[in-house]
Order: structure tokens, then sequence, then C-alpha cells
């Protein structure tokens, strides 16, 4: 909370969401009638039928533009909502900031009639993404750090399925693999502002990963190392959602009928 208090200014600049990655999203809460969304920052992803947004940082609150949901200032793990009041809950790239994952996630199955749908990534598959392998191998440690296990994650939700969010070429959203297929953008200060597992690691360590990214893109290496990217459209870089149905096994409050 604290950290998006401090950095959250200019946030919604550099995350806007990605259509394609939203559709995934809006498909999984298809056929919800209310949604909650929690750790909702700016309102990025926020589908139409939201009927509140939770929220602790004010400065995250303050940037939601005008005719989202009405945002109450809160944490995941004190939800300020009544049990099974909405259809779904709704956590978007949230919950590794939460101080109680377990809590949170179970005022996620309180409130939540009939859907529980997060965003979150694997770690193992992220660090193999060409840029923290190979040029900021301490952005890889930082990023798992920071990381929820989706073992962790399946074992705490029992009954989840998990399923790949591709990032697209041209992803709209700045997020910290966004420009996985235009390389140069990494070099520019403006855009890895927005990139939390960047701004979290060593200043130097950073300097030093894309001083040699730099070299190996004026000197042609990188084109010719990653050749094959440059042909896909998307890419699997480890975002998962994870849905739960309120039915599911190992929902042990499910008890209407
Ligand atoms: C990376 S942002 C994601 C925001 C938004 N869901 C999105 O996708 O743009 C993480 C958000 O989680 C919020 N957050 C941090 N700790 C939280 C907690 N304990 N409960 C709920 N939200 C929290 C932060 O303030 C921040 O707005």
């Amino acid at each position: 909370m604290a950290l998006y208090d401090n950095t959250g200014d200019g946030y919604a600049r550099a995350r806007r969401p990605d259509p394609r990655i939203g559709q995934l999203i809006a498909q999984a809460l298809d056929g919800m009638g209310s949604v909650a969304n929690i750790g909702a920052g700016t309102g990025s992803y926020e589908p139409p039928g939201t009927v509140v947004a939770v929220e602790p940082s004010r400065v995250m609150i303050d940037q939601r533009p005008p005719g989202t949901a009405p945002a109450v200032r809160a944490v995941a793990e004190n939800l300020p909502l009544a049990t099974r009041s909405v259809d779904a809950a709704l956590a978007v790239l949230t919950i590794h900031h939460w101080t109680d994952l377990e809590r949170g996630l179970a005022e996620l199955r309180r409130i939540a009639r009939r859907r529980i749908v997060i965003l979150t990534w694997d770690h193992t598959v992220t660090r193999e993404f060409w840029l923290l392998r190979d040029y900021l191998p301490a952005a890889a440690d930082t990023d798992a750090r920071l990381a929820v296990a989706i073992d962790r994650l399946e074992g705490l939700l029992p009954g989840a399925t998990v399923s790949a969010v591709p990032v697209p070429h041209d992803c709209v959203d700045g997020f910290g693999a966004a420009y996985w297929r235009r390389p140069e953008a990494y070099l520019d200060p403006n855009v890895r502002a927005g990139m939390s597992m960047l701004a979290l690691t060593s200043k130097q360590d950073v300097a030093a990963g894309l001083d040699r990214l730099r070299e190996d893109l004026n000197s042609g290496r990188w084109a010719k190392t990653y050749a094959d990217l440059l042909a896909l459209p998307s890419i699997d870089i480890g975002y998962r959602l994870v849905t739960l149905e309120a039915r599911s096994p190992g929902r042990a409050d499910d008890d209407d009928g």
C-alpha cells in the first residue's frame, strides 16, 4: 500500500488496460451480474458490472477516471462488504501485495456468491523471459520475491482452474513483460517507470543489464539471438487467470442450496 502511495502517481498513464487481456478477464467473469474489484488501483480491467472497488491507496483512488465504480479505501484482508454480497470478486495483479494472503483470499470467498477471478503470474515461467533471464537476473530475483507461487495459490483455493494469459506483441498495458517484442522500449525511463519489478531492483544492477541490452541492440546481436520471437503474435510470459467457482471442492462455507 505504501509503495503505491509513494509511486502510484502516473500509474494510470503507464498502466492502460490491453483490450485482449481485458477480453479474457471479461470472459472469466461472464454471467456475473455484480463484481467487487479488490486492490482495484486506478480501475484497469474493471468490468462494467463492477459495483464496488476496494483499494487502500488514496493516490490510486484519486486517479480513477470519472464513471468508474465507487471506491472504498480498505484492504483485502478486511473487506467492508457483506457476506455473499456480490456475484464475483476480482483481484487483478494485487494479491502479491497483500500482507496476509490467506486472510485476503478468505475474504474474497466470503463476499463472493458465485466466483473468484484472480489475475497473477507464475514466476517460474516469467523468469525465462529473455529480459530477466539474459539481462536482468537481479530483477528475476525481485520478481520471484514478489510473486505468489502458483502452487501455493492452488493449495489455498482447491478446485481453482489456472489458465495462461498470453501477452500480445503490441500490448497496450505497460507492465514488466509487455515489451517482449519491442526491446528498445526497455531503454526508455518513462516506459520503465511503470514497472514495480524494476523499481524494486538495485539501480546499478538494472543499469548494467540495460547497458548490455543497448549494446546488443546496436550490434544486432539481440535481433539475431531472439529472431524467433519477432514472428510471434503473442507469448506466454507467465500471466495466469485463476478462477474458482463457489461450488468447487474445498469451499467449506458453501452451504446455500
Ligand atoms: C499493481 S496494482 C494493480 C491495480 C489494478 N488492479 C490494476 O490491475 O491496474 C496493485 C494494487 O494493489 C493494492 N494493494 C496493496 N495492498 C493491498 C491490500 N492489502 N489489499 C488490497 N489491495 C492492496 C495497491 O494499492 C495497488 O493499487
